[in-house]
């Protein structure tokens, strides 16, 4: 978003015209927050970035699942990139239809093709040649014919974390151009699959755009060859991947992305599909927080927070810095910290050398920029509870996903009748 919903009003910081002190007191912590305004403008930029070129924005379901966000996005007309039959239900629940659903993922099971294929969405992303073969032998079963996307690995060299990175060589996603050219001959001779598309999704975080005129430059070549071969394409995928800017400096945006590849693909007169995930949702969430303890040492000082990497993996997963800005407005910052979790386990720091004000014991801290691969990624390691989900829109606030309690983390535990 332009400005961020999150600024200081009157000594606090807030979300929108709602204080993050008062969502803290009312909801508890840890505690997701995040702002209407602010998905809804990052949407808005997008899909009007694309708007000289007839286009989906499909947006990508993992960053951020909750019904609630999903609802604000379908009603934008967003579609939905999918990676499992519980995406697809979900993106299906809030009202997201079949023919704006993209499906990827190098292991989809027969039962979540064969979902897909009766839910007639618009396209399934195909990233290996058996997978291509299971979904022939299941829409002939079905008698139905297979709309899909051969997802390619175009091998370029992408600036981001190695973890994060799709497209570059020996990555696990897609088939490398060759390999790809060879599924489209194969599917022109199967009745049962019609070879629609072409995807790829290079990586996320990227902030380097040359990566995908890379990237566009092959699919355009790959395009060329089947074409001459009798395969016209309809839906070209260019997945998802923008980064945004976790430290608060300028980087690439929707209209940077279309600069960059629109330009490369005057000549298709078919449908462009993007995947964003993180371009629409990282800005609008923060993880709300408890400072419980100071812990003053050396060589490192911690401040010790009731968040923990089970509730937002991002820093212990791939060395994320996500800035921390306490939620009473203080002056100057004098002290350096760790801010760390409760969770056992050494990588539980939340943030490494934050410069902070003195922290009571009760105050609320906000880890700024959690709304992708959050509560997503969260899990319920040392039998901690998953947090609290809060949208806000304008001066009001929605609990849009409760507190687990401690019977949720036993639900579907079955003691053994020796045991009992
Ligand atoms: N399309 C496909 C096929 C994807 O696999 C992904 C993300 C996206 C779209 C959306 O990418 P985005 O626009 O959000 O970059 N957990 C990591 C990010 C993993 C991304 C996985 N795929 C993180 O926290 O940085």
């Amino acid at each position: 978003m332009l400005n961020s919903p999150f600024a200081y009003q009157d000594g606090s910081l807030f979300c929108e015209g709602v204080s993050l002190n008062d969502i803290g007191r009312e909801f508890g912590t840890p505690c997701y927050v995040y702002s209407h305004a602010c998905i809804v403008e990052n949407y808005r930029r997008f899909d009007a970035a694309f708007t000289s070129h007839q286009h989906l924005i499909a947006y990508a379901v993992k960053a951020n699942s909750n019904g609630a966000i999903l609802r604000i996005l379908a009603r934008e007309g967003s579609g939905a990139d999918v990676v499992s039959v519980g995406e697809l239900e979900r993106a299906r629940a809030a009202g997201i239809p079949p023919d704006k659903i993209v499906f990827a993922g190098v292991g989809k099971r027969s039962d979540e093709i064969e979902r897909a294929l009766r839910e007639e969405i618009l396209l399934l992303n195909v990233e290996s040649m058996a997978e291509m073969e299971q979904v022939s032998r299941i829409a002939a079963r079905l008698s139905l014919h297979a709309r899909i996307a051969i997802r390619v690995n175009p091998e370029v060299i992408i600036h981001t974390h190695p973890y994060i990175a799709t497209g570059s060589t020996g990555d696990k996603f897609g088939l490398p151009v060759a390999r790809a050219i060879d599924a489209y001959r194969r599917a022109r001779d199967d009745r049962s699959i019609e070879a629609i598309g072409a995807h790829m999704h290079i990586g996320s975080q990227i902030t380097d755009l040359s990566s995908y005129s890379k990237a566009v430059e092959i699919m355009n070549e790959l395009a060329r060859t089947i074409s001459e071969e009798g395969t016209q394409l309809s839906y070209l995928d260019l997945g998802g991947g923008l980064g945004i800017s976790y430290a608060g400096d300028p980087v690439s945006t929707p209209d940077d992305l279309a600069a960059t590849v629109l330009p490369l693909l005057e000549w298709f007169n078919g449908r462009i599909i993007l995947e964003p995930g993180r371009s629409i949702v990282g800005d609008a969430g923060v993880l709300l927080t408890t400072a419980l303890y100071s812990k003053p040492s050396s060589p490192r000082s911690f401040l010790i927070v009731d968040a923990g990497m089970n509730d937002f993996i991002r820093p212990a997963l791939y060395g994320a810095q996500h800035r921390v800005l306490p939620v009473r407005e203080r002056g100057s910052s004098v002290n350096i910290v760790d801010v760390a979790g409760p969770v056992c386990e050494s990588a539980d720091i939340l943030a490494h050398h934050c410069a902070l004000p003195k922290i009571e014991p009760g105050e609320f801290l906000a880890i700024m920029d959690v709304g992708a691969y959050g509560f997503s990624m969260s899990s319920r390691y040392n039998s901690r509870p998953r947090p609290a989900e809060v949208l806000v829109r304008g001066d009001e606030a929605f609990l849009i996903r409760e507190r687990e309690t401690a019977d949720d983390l036993t639900l579907r535990e079955r003691v053994p009748r020796f045991l009992s």
